[in-house]
């Protein structure tokens, strides 16, 4: 295959969609009533989610639905009430995992199988695990960053779908851990309310300006 261009590639990028997206993604404020999700959305949701990359493919994401509006009634308090929480049709709690490694031998023995590297390479990745994840500071890093990177293709493909998503952080995490028995290994990462969008949000609040967060060759470098 011929090396792509600066037009082709530009091209590609436009003709799959991505950009619109990206554009039109909301953190939704205002849900309206609507049909739950259906069991093949969900398949949809996940089967995607699943794409998102991670360090050594560790994958370090759960994700608990909640469905059931006594229980959405329940959580609300731990969400510092907000509204989304009741108005969407399901919430979504993303977990980031401190400890993805306990499935190490599988992921890495996959890459041997299919050719990546020899099980050499595979038992000096597995050393390398103890020097990427040291301490739970790094642990929690790690955690976060996955499950991030999975909650924002989440994000996207819901949108992609027609429905709307309200990532939330303003909750109590300890309370929404106990309430969801979630355990001691991972963190509760953000919220994800997902249904059916009013289209009344505000416009979307300005973006800094790619010059202002963009350094080039070094930190405060200009183009
Ligand atoms: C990790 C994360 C946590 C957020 N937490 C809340 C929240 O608790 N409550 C809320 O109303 N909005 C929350 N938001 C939404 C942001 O305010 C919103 O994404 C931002 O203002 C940009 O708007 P836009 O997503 O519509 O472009 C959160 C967004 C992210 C990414």
């Amino acid at each position: 295959m011929n090396a792509p261009t600066e037009g082709t590639l530009l091209e590609q990028s436009i003709s799959t969609g991505i950009e619109e997206v990206v554009r039109r993604r909301r953190a939704i404020h205002s849900f309206v009533p609507g049909p739950n999700i259906t069991q093949e959305q969900w398949h949809k949701l996940f089967e995607l989610t699943a794409l998102t990359p991670s360090s050594y493919n560790f994958q370090p994401w759960d994700f608990i639905v909640v469905e059931d509006q006594k229980q959405r009634a329940d959580l609300q308090p731990l969400c510092w009430n907000q509204q989304q929480v009741m108005d969407s049709v399901a919430v979504v709690a993303v977990l980031g995992d401190k400890n993805p490694h306990r499935r190490d031998e599988q992921i890495l023995q996959q890459f041997v199988d299919d050719g990546y590297f020899n099980d050499e390479v595979k038992q000096t990745l597995k050393g390398s695990i103890d020097v990427v994840y040291p301490d739970e500071a790094r642990r929690i890093e790690h955690a976060v960053c996955g499950a991030s990177l999975a909650a924002m293709t989440f994000m996207l493909v819901a949108d992609g779908m027609g429905l709307g998503t309200a990532p939330l952080i303003g909750f109590d995490p300890k309370g929404v851990a106990e309430y969801l028995k979630v355990p001691d290994d991972y963190l509760v990462v953000m919220l994800l309310c997902v249904g059916h969008p009013s289209h009344k949000e505000l416009p979307r609040q300005p973006r800094r300006g790619y010059e202002d967060f963009v350094h080039w060759t070094k930190f405060g470098g200009k183009a």
